[in-house]
């Protein structure tokens, strides 16, 4: 066996296939020796998705000709003055991005320091390929071309320049959110697609993310133990399919982190369904002894001290956020658009056809207001009570009625109001629990002659190894058999229930959660599972009395304004808004 040392050129090759794994995360490094050296505007040029060019221009500090020989040699960095990497507040440390990705392509550096004139160094695939004069502004432009093309292993695992384009745009959104001080420029293919001026961070990231979070998004800022969380994140009706808007930063460093993906998730955890992800940009600024950054090559993961504690100060800073915006829904404005209602030409001539296949005459009361009355199986099936409360300032109102036994229909001050009466009670259930569990035992409802339940042999194993849990929150069961088991007591809170269906469902959410998942996260699982079956049903008919009583217990009640899958439980049309339905504005 022979041990040798490898050349400068295969170290450098070597360590590019760390840190420099697509364009996109080519464009990231540029991007951050960019800001490192203090740009005020960063012009960013792509071309194919960075596969043929990636060009990015800055107005900072630039470097000297010496300066520039030395940037790309490995391990030659400017951001280490005190031999501490403990210390780091700048994007780079590791001193080896310039050339590894000088390694891998055809890159030529060009830079001009205030008082100098400009030089180029080129490189190709690691070996100088020529210097010289150059004219260019204050300031540093790097010009990558070729990525890859003679490192066919690389090669193959690129995708379309269209799906490294999305990973570029995206690095460059996730920096500009970082910096949003720096103005920022990026063209594709010879087209503008981003102008951004320097701008506060709230009005960055909505200009980034989405202007939507204008108005569905909730301001966060929490400070714990020297622990700092600003942001933005969705209201729970405002979500998405992908978990792909979701932005997070470390002391301004944007990083893809488990443990604060996850913690955004407990969070929303019951509020939104498992398949929905919300939209979030959340900075979170800790002293820099708690935070290993060279974690990494990429620099895009890090490690804190005290995990727990920045888990704790997410979840709790979120859920409180979550809570004071409970009653908002992001349905509201959906709702109000006249698309969700009739327009008076359909609505006359439902009304019409209506009443000439039933024979009742049309009126302009409750059964007309939404044209999807007609699609329930048992329409028309409203029922009007004659208005005994006088509009009072409940914000939800005073329930008039109930349509298809699904929907309470109530007037409130400033509107219409209308309720999903098992989506509402079902959340209304689960706070019940949750609240009765923090003060200690929750109630319980022993049954008179304990319940046996039969189940799949698995399943009773699922719910012996929960019995402890289950126990806490009120339901007392016990193995009874290889396929069965005994059901003592139910959460009060539920009323009568079906403990068959309870079981097996809760025996699924148990499979399902089966991986590493905190005990708090899972009890909330169960709960939610747990409220579903105490829950009004629709297709109950309720009195005016039971509907009044909901309306007031969710206007009191935290998290009331979305049921526990992250539908809305309400909406209202304002008054305005009814006016304009029938043109009187
Ligand atoms: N755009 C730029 N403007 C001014 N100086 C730059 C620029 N890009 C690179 N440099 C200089 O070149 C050095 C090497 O850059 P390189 O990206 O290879 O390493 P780094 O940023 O120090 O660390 P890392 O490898 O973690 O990015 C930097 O430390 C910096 O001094
Ligand atoms: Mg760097």
């Amino acid at each position: 066996m022979s041990i040798r040392r490898l050349p400068t050129e295969l170290i450098n090759r070597i360590a590019a296939g760390e840190v420099v794994e697509r364009p996109a995360s080519a464009l990231k490094e540029l991007i951050e020796n960019a800001l490192d050296a203090g740009a005020t505007g960063v012009a960013i040029r792509l071309s194919a998705g960075g596969l043929e060019l990636i060009e990015v221009a800055d107005d900072g500090s630039g470097m000297t000709a010496d300066e520039m020989r030395l940037a790309l040699e490995r391990h030659a960095t400017s951001k280490l003055p005190g031999d501490s990497i403990d210390q780091v507040t700048s994007f780079g440390f590791r001193g080896e991005a310039l050339p590894s990705i000088a390694s891998v392509s055809r890159l030529t550096l060009e830079s001009r320091v205030r008082e100098g004139d400009g030089w180029r160094i080129a490189v190709d695939h690691g070996v100088p390929a020529g210097e010289g004069p150059a004219a260019l502004p204050p300031g540093t432009r790097v010009r990558v071309e070729g990525l890859f093309d003679k490192v066919p292993a690389r090669r193959k695992f690129l995708r379309s320049p269209r799906s490294e384009y999305a990973a570029c745009l995206d690095a460059v959104k996730r920096l500009a959110m970082a910096r949003s001080d720096v103005g920022v420029t990026l063209d594709h293919d010879g087209k503008r697609v981003l102008t951004l001026q320097p701008s506060e961070p709230p009005a960055r990231v909505a200009a980034i993310l989405a202007h939507e979070l204008d108005r569905h998004g909730i301001g966060v800022d929490c400070l714990r133990d020297g622990l700092r969380l600003t942001g933005v994140i969705s209201l729970p009706t405002f979500n998405r399919g992908l978990a792909d808007r979701q932005y997070l930063f470390v002391n301004s460093r944007p990083v893809k982190d488990r443990l604060l993906v996850g913690a955004l998730r407990a969070a929303y955890r019951d509020l939104i369904a498992r398949d929905r992800h919300p939209i979030a940009a959340l900075f979170l600024d800790v002293p820099l002894g708690e935070v290993d950054v060279n974690v990494h090559p990429a620099k895009t993961e890090v490690r804190f001290r005290d995990p727990a504690a920045v888990r704790g100060l997410i979840v709790g800073g979120l859920r409180r956020a979550l809570d004071e915006e409970s009653g908002r829904s992001a349905a509201r404005e959906q709702a109000a658009a006249p698309v969700m209602w009739t327009s008076g030409a359909t609505y006359d001539e439902t009304l019409t056809r209506q009443s000439r296949e039933s024979g009742i005459p049309a009126f302009a009361g409750v059964t007309g207001v939404a044209e999807d009355v007609r699609l329930f199986d048992h329409a028309p099936a409203a029922r009007a009570e004659p208005a005994v409360e006088p509009v009072s300032s409940h914000p939800l109102g005073v329930a008039r009625g109930q349509v298809a036994a699904t929907y309470i229909v109530a007037e409130a001050e400033d509107g219409l109001v209308i309720v999903d009466q098992h989506a509402a009670h079902e959340r209304l259930v689960l706070e019940r629990m949750r609240a009765a569990g923090e003060g200690g035992a929750v109630p319980r409802q022993s049954l008179l002659i304990p319940e046996v339940v039969e189940l799949d042999e698995p399943d009773c194993d699922r719910l012996e190894g929960a019995a402890a849990d289950l126990g806490e929150m009120g339901l007392e069961i016990e193995r009874f058999g290889p396929a069965s088991v005994l059901v003592r007591s139910v959460p009060a809170a539920l009323g009568q229930t079906d403990v068959k269906g309870l079981l097996d469902d809760l025996a699924a959410e148990i499979a399902e959660l089966g991986g590493p998942i905190g005990l708090t996260d899972r009890l909330d699982h169960v709960a939610a599972t747990i409220a579903c079956h105490g829950s009004v049903r629709a297709g109950r008919v309720l009195s005016v009395a039971e509907m009044n009583a909901l309306l007031r217990e969710m206007e009191v009640t935290p998290r009331s304004g979305q049921c526990n899958h992250g539908r809305p439980t309400w909406v209202k049309l304002g008054h305005g808004e009814i006016e304009k339905l029938f043109g009187r504005k």
